[in-house]
């Protein structure tokens, strides 16, 4: 079965047939699914979806561009957030300097204090950077992150820098833009970061593979994603979606 390990669907893009596709999920393939909380309330909403759904985990954690909503207060709800059963990762968490919002002190310093979090409560991170790559991995070196294992989802930067987060012990989360006509980047990517070391995930509503691209995304257009990187790394389609199923599993730490 497909591991979707990152999707929102608390998103309002859902909000007109969210339970309808939840439920067609299993007759299409789709095992398991991540639901990533980004701010407070998606991390509440994140929760809620997992109660609700036994294939459905949640991370819990605030976006660098939500993290002015953080403080002290807020940060122990989170915490307890975290310690959820349901809550499998902390995420998703990061540096985004595409948005000037909040500063990159602020940004830094919210994306420290959840990776700290994480290893407190051995759980892994799901991270998120743009625009950041050196910053980024500067703190996950310097907070030794290795330890506490994560992901890079939506991985956007090169094969080389890839590699260095694999070395990390990190997983390379990979969706819709490898098979988009200008994403050769991305072919680099997946065919320098072993299958072992794969994620595959949507960021549904957004990023939708060809040939959906444009369109709301959803997990159901996943297998366009296991199938490219197939084709790039020259196995099978069923190879890609059971390796990556058990790395997830691996990562998460969810039982079969
Ligand atoms: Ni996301």
């Amino acid at each position: 079965m497909i591991f979707e390990t990152h999707a929102h669907y608390d998103d309002e893009a859902f909000d007109e047939d969210r339970d309808v596709l939840l439920s067609s999920m299993h007759d299409n393939g789709i095992g398991f699914i991540v639901n990533v909380g980004a701010s407070l309330k998606s991390t509440k909403t994140s929760i809620e979806l997992a109660e609700k759904y036994p294939f459905v985990y949640a991370a819990a954690g605030v976006h660098p561009n939500e993290t002015a909503e953080l403080g002290e207060e807020t940060f122990a709800w989170l915490k307890e957030q975290c310690l959820h059963k349901k809550v499998a990762a902390v995420g998703e968490i990061g540096l985004d300097y595409y948005w000037d919002e909040p500063s990159h002190q602020i940004q830094k310093l919210w994306f420290e204090r959840q990776l700290e979090l994480a290893r407190e409560i051995k759980k892994p991170v799901i991270i998120h950077s743009r625009d950041a790559a050196k910053d980024t991995y500067d703190i996950l070196t310097a907070h030794n992150a290795g330890e506490i294992g994560g992901v890079v989802h939506c991985y956007s930067y090169s094969a080389e820098m890839a590699m260095d987060y694999v070395k990390m012990g990190f997983y390379i989360g990979i969706g819709g833009v490898v098979t988009f006509k200008n994403g050769k980047k991305m072919k680099e990517v997946v065919e320098a970061v072993p299958i072992e070391k794969i994620l595959l995930e949507t960021d549904s509503p957004y990023l939708s593979p060809e040939p959906n691209r444009g369109k709301r995304n959803s997990s159901l257009n996943i297998p366009y994603v296991a199938q490219k990187i197939a084709e790039i790394k020259g196995i099978s389609y069923d190879e890609v979606v059971s390796t990556t199923e058990e790395n997830a599993k691996q990562l998460y730490r969810i039982m079969p």
